[in-house]
C-alpha cells in the first residue's frame, strides 16, 4: 500500500517523479504529493505540493506551479493514520522545511515519537504517524554522531521504528542524495546511467532502466547520480546483484483500453501460454525445479496447506480440487490472516503454498514466517519476481503474468489457478499417484486453454449486456459446486470490489440453509453451470432458486441444454474438462464486473478504499 519514488539524474525529477507515480497510483489513491529540489548547488530550496485525491488532482496543481530541479521523491498515499485530506498527504516536512519525508507503512510506536518530539518542541502539522520520521531526521542531521550526515541519520532513526516501513528521504543540503530504508516492505533500486531511481516496485522507473536491485530487509540505500550505495544498519556495505526486468513498457500502460482492468482481461491467452512455458519436458511431463524440493521430500509430503488473500485465496480453492483429485494429499486453503493465529499444527512433511500476486501482502508474508518458524516447506506462487515473499519462502514458482496495474485482480488470478493446475500435476508425478499418460493428457487440455480463452474473450458483447441490464441491482448471487464454488465466490468479490454491489457466493448445495432467505422476486442469480459431473444436483438448485422468483443467469458449456432451460441468460463456454472449467468461467464474471461498474459511472481501476498491495495486517 503507498506507492513510493525517488529520482536523481539529470531529467527533471518532476516528470519522472510524477510518471513514476501514475504506474504506481494503483498501490494507493487516497491523496498524492512530490518533493522537489531546485539546482545542484548549496541554498537549494526543497518545493513540495501535495493534494487529497487522485494523482490527478496533484497533476492540475502542478500545471500551475512547474517544480524544477532534477532531485525529486513522490508519494501516491492509501490512509493509514488519518483522514485522506491535503495535510496528512506526504512528502512530510521536518520544522525547518529542510527534509522531505515519504512513507509506506505503519510506525507502531509514533505516538511514544511524537510525545517526546513534542517535548522538545517540535510541532506536529498533520495526523500521520509518517511526520515522526522528518523531525527526528532533523535532529540526528542537526546534531550528534550522524550530524550532516543524512544516511547516518537514517540508519540512527530506523533503529528507533517499530513498525513496517519504505522511507524515502530528500535534504535541502543534499543535492546529490536520495535516501531510502526498508523493513517488512518492498523497495526496489533502478539503475541508470548518470541517474538512478528508487520505487515500490520496478513500475516506478521501467521507462527509464530495466536494471534493478532488490533492497533487503532493514537496509538503507544511498542514491547518487553516479551510483548507489547499499548499507545495513550498522553502516556496513552490503554487497548485491541487479537484474534485469524484461517486460517492456507497452505492459504498464493501457494501450487505447479505457481501463487496464479490460487490458488486462484481454491478455489471459498470453499470461497462461507464459506460465506454461518451458515448464514441459520434451516427453510432455513437468519438469519444475523451482520447487527446489528433492524428490524424496517430495514423496514424503503428508499434508498440503495453501494460504492465501482475496482472490489468490479463490484461486488456492480450487487448487485444493486438483491437489487432492490428483495427488491424493489432505489440502487445507486458509485465508492467510487467520492462519497463523490458529495455530496449526505443521511440521517438515508439510508443505505450505502462499499464492500471492504481489508477494507482498502483509498476511500471507506472515502466514509464510509463521510455517518457517514451524519447520514447513514454503513454496511462494507469486507474480512478482524478488518480491518479499518469494525471498522468504523456501522456492517460488513465478506466474509470469506480467505487469498487473488495475486493482481487482483477473490474469493473475488466471494464472495462478493454472500455477496451482502445475504444482498439482508435478506432485502427482513425482508421487506416483497419477501414471505419466494422464499427467501428459492434463498437460495437453492445459495447453489448449489459452485458445479457447481467445475465442470465448470474442464472445463478451452478450455479457456487456447483460451488466447494462443489471446495472442498477443492489444485490446478486452467485452459485457453484465443487470447481464452481470458488468461481461463485471470485465472481461474487469482483462485483462487491468493482461495482459495490452487494454480492455473495454460495455452494449451491448450500443455500437452503439460509441463503435461500435472500431470494426474492428478480433477484439476479448468476449459476456456474459448466458441465460437471455433479451439473443435475446444481440445476436442482437453479430450480429451486427460480421457483422463488430468482433471475437466473446460468454460465453453461457450448451445446448443453439442461442448464439452458432454466436460465433467463445463458453464457456460453467452450468445452474443457470439467476440473479445468475455472479457467474460462473466470472470463465471463470478469467482464460482467468490470461492465457493470462501468456502466455505474465509477472507476473500474481504482475502487474506492482500496489498494491493490496490501502491505498492512
Ligand atoms: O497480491 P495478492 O495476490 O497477495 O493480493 C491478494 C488480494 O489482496 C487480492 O487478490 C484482492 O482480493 C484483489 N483486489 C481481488 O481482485
Amino acid at each position: 500500500m503507498c506507492g513510493i519514488v525517488g529520482y536523481v539524474g539529470s531529467k527533471q525529477a518532476l516528470e519522472v517523479v510524477v510518471d513514476g507515480l501514475r504506474r504506481l497510483e494503483y498501490r494507493g489513491y487516497d491523496s498524492a504529493g512530490v518533493a522537489v529540489l531546485d539546482g545542484t548547488g548549496p541554498g537549494a530550496a526543497l518545493q513540495v505540493e501535495r493534494k487529497a485525491g487522485k494523482l490527478a488532482n496533484l497533476e492540475k496543481v502542478l500545471v500551475e506551479r512547474e517544480l524544477r530541479g532534477t532531485l525529486g521523491i513522490g508519494h501516491t498515499r492509501w490512509a493509514t493514520h488519518g483522514p485522506p485530506t491535503d495535510a496528512n498527504a506526504h512528502p512530510h516536512l521536518d520544522c525547518a522545511g529542510a527534509v522531505a519525508v515519504v512513507h509506506n507503512g505503519t510506525i507502531e510506536n509514533y505516538e511514544e515519537l511524537v510525545a517526546g518530539l513534542e517535548a522538545r518542541g517540535h510541532e506536529r502539522r498533520s495526523d500521520t504517524d509518517t511526520e515522526v520520521v522528518s523531525h527526528l531526521l532533523e535532529e540526528r542531521y542537526a546534531t550528534g554522531p550522524t550530524a550532516g550526515d543524512l544516511a547516518a541519520s537514517l540508519r540512527s532513526v530506523c533503529r528507533d521504528l517499530q513498525g513496517s516501513f519504505v522511507l524515502v528521504v530528500a535534504h535541502r543540503d543534499e543535492p546529490d542524495l536520495v535516501v531510502a530504508a526498508r523493513r517488512n516492505l518492498p523497495l526496489v533500486i533502478g539503475l541508470g546511467d548518470g541517474e538512478n531511481f528508487v520505487g515500490s516496485d520496478v513500475t516506478a522507473f521501467i521507462a527509464h532502466t530495466r536494471e534493478a536491485r532488490a533492497v533487503e530487509q532493514d537496509q538503507v540505500v544511498e542514491v547518487r547520480r553516479d551510483g548507489v550505495v547499499v548499507t545495513d544498519l550498522d553502516g556496513l556495505v552490503v554487497e548485491g546483484s541487479s537484474y534485469h526486468v524484461d517486460w517492456d513498457t507497452d505492459a504498464a500502460e493501457k494501450g487505447g483500453y479505457d481501463f487496464f482492468m479490460l487490458k488486462e482481461i484481454d491478455e489471459q491467452p498470453g499470461a497462461v501460454r507464459d506460465t506454461l512455458g518451458g515448464r514441459l519436458t520434451p516427453e510432455g511431463l513437468l519438469h519444475l525445479d523451482e520447487l527446489s524440493m528433492s524428490d524424496e521430500d517430495v514423496r514424503g509430503i503428508e499434508q498440503v496447506f495453501i494460504v492465501a488473500c482475496g482472490s489468490a485465496y479463490h484461486s488456492g480453492l480450487v487448487g485444493k480440487y486438483a491437489i487432492e483429485r490428483w495427488c491424493r494429499l489432505p489440502v487445507q486453503v486458509e485465508m492467510a490472516s487467520e492462519f497463523r493465529y490458529r495455530d496449526p499444527v505443521l511440521g517438515r512433511t508439510t508443505l505450505v503454498i502462499a499464492v500471492s500476486q504481489s508477494g507482498e501482502t502483509a498476511d500471507t508474508l506472515e502466514a509464510v514466517r509463521h510455517a518457517r518458524a514451524q519447520k514447513a516447506w514454503v513454496l511462494a506462487v507469486t507474480n512478482t519476481v524478488g518480491s518479499t515473499i518469494s525471498r522468504e519462502s523456501d522456492a517460488a514458482l513465478y506466474t509470469r503474468g506480467g505487469p498487473e496495474v488495475a486493482v481487482a485482480s483477473t490474469k493473475a488470478v488466471m494464472t495462478q489457478i493454472t500455477a496451482m493446475y502445475l504444482v498439482g500435476l508435478y506432485l502427482a508425478q513425482l508421487r506416483g499417484t497419477r501414471d505419466p499418460d494422464e499427467v501428459r493428457a492434463h498437460l495437453r487440455d492445459l495447453q489448449e486453454i489459452p485458445e479457447l480463452i481467445a475465442e470465448l474473450l470474442t464472445r463478451m458483447d452478450a455479457v456487456r449486456e447483460l451488466a447494462h441490464e443489471l446495472k442498477d441491482e443492489q444485490r446478486v448471487l452467485f452459485l457453484g459446486r465443487h470447481v464452481g464454488y470458488p468461481l461463485a465466490l471470485e465472481g461474487a468479490l469482483k462485483l462487491k470490489e468493482l461495482a459495490y454491489v452487494s454480492a455473495e457466493g454460495f455452494p449451491a448445495g448450500e443455500i437452503k440453509h439460509g441463503p435461500i432467505a435472500l431470494v426474492e422476486q428478480g433477484t439476479p442469480v448468476v449459476v456456474i453451470a459448466p458441465r460437471h459431473a455433479l451439473q443435475a444436483k446444481l440445476l436442482n438448485n437453479v430450480q429451486e432458486v427460480r421457483a422463488r422468483g430468482a433471475r437466473t443467469i446460468v454460465l453453461a458449456t457450448d451445446g448443453d441444454e439442461s442448464a439452458a432451460a432454466y436460465a433467463e441468460h445463458v453464457v456460453r463456454l467452450p468445452d474443457t474438462k470439467s476440473l479445468l472449467t475455472p479457467l474460462l468461467t473466470l472470463v465471463p464474471l470478469q467482464v460482467l464486473s468490470a461492465e457493470i461498474a462501468r456502466a455505474r459511472g465509477l472507476d473500474v481501476d481504482q475502487p474506492r478504499n482500496l489498494a491493490k498491495s496490501v502491505t498492512v495486517e
